[in-house]
């Protein structure tokens, strides 16, 4: 069993071994100095795991600190990452107990929600996370997309190339004004711009990273991180040249349709690839024929209550609602049991005058109760729909989420949802 393997942190000394865990279980190459470095400038040792055989490093976890944007909020959470186990010691439970170990420390740092990217979308729910965000991955071929007639425009608005870690400032100063309001996305301090403005398409001929920005007087609205492969047809020797694009993060309408439609009519550029997108992403509606961005829609975000009562107090709510949820944990066993959730004007579930919901949604107030249940629902679902993209119902079709009181998974799945869709850009 995996008590035979005992789990601690670890120290700097032992990250090599650490770090060698990682790439047999990812078959993947060891990494360079650079990627080792700006790994470590990331690395928080006291919130590593490792689990031992004798002497041996055979299982790793890790956390990052986030502050992660909720609906409403940016709050505190626990970005699980660096998780692994040596082929040799496979489906022992070594997993299963660095988990649990994990979900405990994190509840003692009063941290309320975890979250991850899953390797394998069928790993994680045995532990309560959900598959809580989703992000589109669209291939265009150039010559088959235009923007719709009438788009967004801002004659004050142009374009700059720039050199992406000389514009550091610039990126953080737009992503700032999009993090607010994008459940999904983190604060990046200097180490997470380390790793973003690093991370560009693993062929060997693309290009540097490459940046271009939306400004006006008053200084940066959009800008766009790529890649680009050159390439001709050997046979019609025409262009057929290639984008990445890594990241566009916009502030306003006309710095989205500015970026779009620089990226998407480059000169020799036949292929536009954007992945990590939101599904719910503007450029869907900039298009005049959007079924040409070939979308693939995947699982992102896994989110996990970690302190149900914390975490639903910490998100807002997109109208008011009063449920009693029955929730069932067993791994964090804190959560079992039945609580009152009530969002509105003053955390009493109910409206106070007809009209819109303030900014930013309604808080709430969640609380133990003896009352009766009015749904009863697993943590793996809870922690689906804490980010407010993933919805209630389907979760109560597919058998799930038990409904005892008529209405209450409409009405709660109501409060949940949010606008926009919770996106995730950055794997980690
Ligand atoms: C995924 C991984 C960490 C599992 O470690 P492990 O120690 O073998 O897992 P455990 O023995 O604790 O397994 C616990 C349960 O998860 C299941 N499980 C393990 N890996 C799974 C996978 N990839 N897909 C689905 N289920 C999996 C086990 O069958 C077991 O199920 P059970 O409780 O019903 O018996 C390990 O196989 C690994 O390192 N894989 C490659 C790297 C990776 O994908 N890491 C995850 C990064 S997000």
């Amino acid at each position: 069993m995996a008590s035979e393997y005992p789990i601690r942190p670890i120290s700097p000394g032992e990250y090599p071994a650490f770090a060698a865990v990682h790439s047999h279980a990812f078959n993947s190459a060891p990494h360079g100095q650079d990627r080792r470095e700006r790994a470590l400038a990331l690395m928080e040792f006291e919130r590593s795991l490792a689990a031992f055989d004798g002497t041996t490093l055979v299982g790793k976890a890790g956390a990052y600190s986030l502050r992660l944007c909720v609906p409403g909020a940016v709050t505190p959470v626990a970005g699980v990452t660096m998780v692994g186990v040596l082929p040799s010691h496979r489906r022992r439970g070594i997993l299963s107990a660095l988990m649990r170990r994990q979900l405990h420390d994190i509840h003692d740092r009063g941290e309320a929600v975890a979250v991850l990217w899953a390797s394998e979308a069928g790993i994680y729910e045995r532990y309560g996370y959900g598959p809580a965000s989703w992000h589109a991955a669209f291939s265009v071929n150039r010559h088959e997309v235009r923007l719709r007639a009438h788009v967004p425009g801002d004659a004050g608005l142009r374009l700059r190339i720039a050199e992406p870690g000389a514009s550091r400032d610039d990126l953080a100063r737009v992503y700032d004004t999009v993090l607010d309001g994008q459940p999904g996305l983190f604060k990046r301090d200097e180490a997470w711009w380390n790793r973003v403005l690093a991370e560009r398409d693993p062929a060997p001929t693309s290009t540097p990273l490459r940046c271009v920005i939306a400004e006006d007087d008053d200084g940066p609205r959009g800008y766009a991180l790529f890649t680009a492969q050159e390439a001709w047809d050997e046979d019609s020797f025409l262009p057929a040249a290639k984008m990445a694009v890594q990241e566009v993060m916009t502030a306003d309408p006309s710095a989205t349709a500015a970026i779009w439609r620089d990226l998407l009519s480059r000169d020799l550029i036949e292929q536009v690839r954007a992945d990590l997108r939101p599904v719910d992403d503007p450029l869907i509606h900039l298009l005049a024929d959007p079924r040409r961005l070939r979308a693939r829609v995947s699982d992102g975000l896994w989110a996990r209550v970690v302190d149900v009562g914390a975490a639903a107090g910490q998100r807002h709510y997109a109208c008011p609602v009063e449920v009693v949820l029955d929730v069932v944990d067993d791994v964090c066993p804190w959560n079992s049991g039945r609580w009152r959730l009530a969002a509105g004007p003053d955390g009493s579930g109910r409206a106070s005058a007809p009209g819109l919901a303030p900014p930013g949604g309604y808080r709430a107030v969640c609380e133990r109760t003896a009352a009766p249940a009015d749904l009863t629902l697993p943590a793996h679902a809870l922690g689906a729909v804490y980010l407010g993209g993933t919805r209630l119902g389907p979760l109560r079709q597919a058998g799930i989420v038990i409904e005892h009181r008529p209405g209450a998974v409409a009405a709660l799945s109501a409060a949940m949802a949010w606008d926009p869709a919770p996106w995730c850009p950055v794997i980690f």
